[in-house]
């Protein structure tokens, strides 16, 4: 299963596909799915994405 890496204006990074997430220490947590991880920096829940993005009026724009 191809696993697709989506780079949203002014947004998160949205993950989609079967993958594992790894921590500094190596730990794996599975996915399969979909999932939102912060690129602007502010979540209260890291590395998810929690919306705050809105809020703070985050602005980035990046093109592959
Ligand atoms: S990108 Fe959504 S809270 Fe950071």
């Amino acid at each position: 299963m191809t696993v697709e890496i989506r780079i949203q204006d002014d947004d998160c990074l949205d993950i989609s596909g079967k993958f594992d997430v790894l921590d500094e220490d190596g730990n794996a947590y599975p996915h399969h799915g979909k999932l939102r991880l912060c690129r602007c920096g502010a979540s209260k829940t890291k590395p998810y994405c929690d919306d705050t993005h809105v809020e703070i009026n985050f602005e980035s724009k990046v093109r592959a």
